[in-house]
């Protein structure tokens, strides 16, 4: 637990960026009795996480999507009203899974995929790096699209309602404008920040 503390408070100082980093600090606090609650005692995260755990859990091999409510995007890493249901972590590939529903004006912050990621846009339009007028991409659904390692995002918008499935291999390097990292958001930290948030 401390070493993630530490970890998110260096980055976000060095960012400068206070208002992230008690975000995910007060993530962090609430896990801590939360995953407690659902998975059992914090030593069963170092070990790594059991794949028997109960139905519709993350860690699991099915989520009945409509059974989970959706729960707001984590604050300083978006813009306007994204929410998310994390919908899978596989802590032995470093992948996560997620489903994304994104109202019109929001966007998500300046990023880099550290791994490769593939979606499918079910709904609505989706601007990627700008979108095609500025030189990137317009996913209009429905639509798969498939984002290579590294590639860097800093403009990801909805100026429709749209919705969007996704997994990331890998973390995502969230950006200030100088390029310093926010924060690394893999699977783990998604994992911790759905328990708290959920
Ligand atoms: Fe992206």
């Amino acid at each position: 637990m401390l070493e993630y503390v530490g970890q998110f408070y260096r980055l976000t100082r060095m960012a400068g960026r206070t208002t992230l980093a008690m975000g995910w600090l007060r993530a962090g606090i609430a896990r801590k009795r939360l995953v407690k609650a659902a998975v059992g005692p914090s030593r069963n995260l170092k070990r790594g996480i059991s794949m028997s755990e109960a139905a519709n859990s993350v860690t699991g091999d099915y989520i009945q999507m409509d059974q989970v409510d959706w729960v707001p995007f984590p604050e300083g890493l978006c813009k306007g009203d994204i929410k998310w249901k994390l919908l899978h972590v596989s802590p032995e590939q470093g992948a996560w899974t997620a489903i994304f529903d994104c109202k019109a004006g929001s966007s998500f912050a300046k990023h880099i995929h550290m791994g490769p990621g593939e979606y499918f846009l079910t709904k609505g339009r989706m601007h990627v790096r700008g979108g095609s007028v500025e030189g990137g991409a317009t996913a209009v659904a429905p639509g798969y699209g498939y984002e290579a390692c590294n590639a860097q995002h800093d403009h990801t918008e909805f100026d429709v309602d749209s919705e969007f499935y996704m997994t990331f291999l890998g973390p995502l390097n969230f950006i200030d404008d100088d390029g310093n990292t926010i924060a690394l958001v893999g699977w783990r930290q998604v994992y911790e920040a759905w328990n708290a948030g959920a």
